[in-house]
């Protein structure tokens, strides 16, 4: 893929990984890309580096714009290693002069990767501007927006924000900008992809996404281009992605309830058939994931588009199964809010599985509901029925408790419209 001229004299100069489908423990099942910027203002600026596997690429993407020895200047918005990564090797090719704009805390990170100890570092704070001729870079520090380094920055002239990991998607695509997502499949796999980024990514930042969201909007800056460092850039709709993301940070879900369950010997399985029944019977939308067959990014994302969750696992040993340990650890770390949970599972003897959940959903601070429901061994038809009446008494709770959220229709697209 070559460069792309975004805005007049400001080119994305990065690339596409179609390949990968682990990124770190995160499924991307089309790929994603590495963004970078090229700004060719009388102080050439380069913002950000792209995956260090990359660099050959991104720098014959600067070579093809402009000579690499006449960049004056790089914005190093975040340093996590798929964009600055190749900071070093990058710095062997500009003057040994460039001065790297960054935030204090980016560069006691940089320190930590590399011997930074002759590199022009000028560290900057939110409302530091960088004249680069015509255009000016103001920066906007947004700390654990994705890492605490991190910030934006803004074009003052283009009405551009680079926006680092933030407004992203793990999305490999030939298109650039997301009106080249032209029918209505390709919109919603924008959208999903846009949702499953803050979801695995940005989850436990939604207090801070908010409050960022509004300092932005009160600094009066008109954007009309939002250029995050993975994915498409936001060129028709920048407002609608900045209003997809103030929904998830007001834990907006639909009135939808995921299962998510493994099983040993299927009756924890077997569980699952009524429960759901029970739900769909109360009208509720209900998806059903057997987490040995998913990959855990798939689950957490189903789990974040729902307003309630039931967990089933059997017990082993008097504890909870390992994979569903494995996927609330993770989901512990990514501190959710107010999805409605509930635990079901089969045991032999002593049981364990449910309480260990409850315990947990506790820890979480998640609302629940209460007694989960146990098997020992194998289904009779009473414990079907109680499983049935269990999955709608869950569904019945879930719709009263979607009452407190704005958005109480089963889709929260807004792109596809
Ligand atoms: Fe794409 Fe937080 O790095």
């Amino acid at each position: 893929m070559n460069v792309i001229e975004i805005k007049p004299d400001i080119y994305w100069v990065g690339v596409v990984d179609w390949a990968v489908r682990d990124f770190h423990g995160y499924v991307t099942p089309s790929g994603t890309t590495y963004n970078n910027y090229l700004i060719l203002d009388e102080e050439i600026t380069l913002v950000d580096t792209v995956k260090h596997d990359f660099l050959d690429v991104g720098i014959a993407n600067i070579k093809s714009v402009v000579d690499p020895l006449k960049i004056k200047n790089i914005v190093i918005n975040h340093i996590e290693n798929d964009h600055m990564g190749a900071l070093d090797r990058v710095m062997e090719i500009v003057p040994r002069d460039v001065t790297i704009y960054t935030t204090k805390r980016a560069k006691d990170g940089m320190d930590r990767f590399f011997d930074i100890s002759k590199w022009n570092i000028i560290t900057v704070k939110t409302g530091d501007e960088v004249k680069t001729g015509k255009y000016t870079l103001k920066f906007i520090e947004t700390p654990m927006i994705h890492w605490p380094d991190s910030m934006m920055t803004y074009v003052q002239g283009a009405k551009l924000l680079m926006s680092q990991d933030a407004f992203g998607q793990h999305l490999a695509s030939a298109a650039r900008f997301d009106d080249e997502f032209i029918d209505c499949a390709s919109l919603t796999e924008l959208e999903d992809a846009t949702l499953d980024y803050y979801a695995n990514i940005l989850m436990p930042f939604g207090t801070l996404i908010k409050a960022k969201i509004a300092e932005i909007k009160k600094m009066g800056i008109e954007i009309d281009m939002i250029a995050p460092d993975h994915g498409v850039i936001w060129r028709k709709n920048p407002e609608l992605a900045m209003e997809m993301y103030l929904d998830m940070a007001n834990n907006q879900a639909n009135e939808r309830i995921v299962i998510i369950y493994d099983t040993m010997w299927n009756s924890t399985e077997q569980m699952t058939l009524p429960i759901m029944r029970g739900i769909r019977d109360e009208g509720v939308d209900c998806r059903v994931i057997k987490l040995r067959a998913t990959p855990m990014s798939v689950a957490i994302k189903e789990f974040w588009k729902s307003r309630g969750c039931l967990i089933g696992s059997p017990t082993l040993n008097n504890e909870v199964f390992p994979s569903i340990a494995e996927f609330m650890v993770h989901l512990l770390g990514l501190r959710p809010k107010e999805r409605l949970m509930a635990a079901f599972g089969s045991y032999g003897w002593g049981g364990g599985a449910v309480k260990w959940l409850y315990e947990m959903f506790n820890k979480m601070k998640m609302p629940v509901v209460e007694p989960g429901i146990g098997v020992q061994y194998r289904l009779k038809p009473d414990d079907e029925k109680k499983c049935y009446e269990f999955g709608r008494n869950f569904a019945q709770q879930v719709k009263e408790y979607q009452k407190k959220f704005s958005i109480v229709s089963t889709k929260l697209c807004k792109l596809c419209k």
